[in-house]
């Protein structure tokens, strides 16, 4: 495949969708073709199952099934657009991928890390990112909101701790494919910073 795989992940607060955004406009801008998407959705159906995940009338969906949703939207949205576009060679730009099912249903529901991952593979054929980026809140704000309290696996404060140290892990053992980012930092800093990171992987990539 020739194109590029661009993620963003990041929790509430973090600005994620915001920097997710300002890399679209700036790629566009330089006259690259950018597909901007999001996760859970990207195409209808995937939006209808983002509709039935997220209504709060749902509370009663049971953790395993909250996971095979999540990974059946996937399924469609790299199936339907995402695949595609990097077949075509253009850049695709996701708010959020299947480190989010690790982070939320691997770890905060507890059905772990390993399973929600290799489910993940599965639905989408094995299609990891070319780049992660991911805006790094520190742990004394923005404290990381997982569902309803009633469906808490973890307290904010571990749950925090944990996705941070899977970042940290990540980052450490796979550089090349993450990009760890303060969000403590201005916006235009943070766009800036985004911005070099991925001009590096587009010269390595041409
Ligand atoms: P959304 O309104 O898009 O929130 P955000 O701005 O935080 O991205 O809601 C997406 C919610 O779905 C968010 O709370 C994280 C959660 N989520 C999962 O639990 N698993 C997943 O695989 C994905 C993609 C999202």
């Amino acid at each position: 495949m020739s194109g590029l795989f661009i993620v963003f992940e990041g929790g509430d607060g973090s600005g994620k969708s915001t920097q997710a955004a300002r890399l679209v406009e700036a790629l566009r801008t330089s006259g690259r073709t950018v597909i901007a998407t999001r996760e859970p959705g990207g195409t209808r159906i995937a939006e209808k199952i983002r509709q039935l995940i997220l209504d709060p009338q749902n509370l009663e969906l049971s953790d395993r099934a909250e996971a095979l949703l999540y990974a059946a939207s996937r399924a469609e949205h790299v199936h339907h657009v995402v695949r595609p576009a990097l077949q075509r060679g253009e850049i695709v730009v996701s708010d959020r991928y299947m480190d989010s099912s690790i982070i939320y249903q691997g770890l905060g529901r507890g059905l772990g890390a390993d399973q929600v991952r290799d489910l993940n593979l599965w639905a989408t054929e094995g299609l990891r990112p070319d780049l992660t980026i991911v805006l790094d809140v520190p742990a004394h704000f923005g404290l990381e909101r997982v569902g309803t309290p009633d469906r808490l696996e973890l307290a904010p404060r571990e749950m925090h701790e944990r996705i941070r140290d899977y970042y940290l892990q990540m980052a450490a053992s796979d550089p090349s494919h993450y990009f760890l980012i303060s969000a403590e930092q201005t916006i235009d800093a943070i766009a800036d910073s985004v911005r070099s990171r991925v001009d590096e992987l587009l010269a390595l990539h041409a």
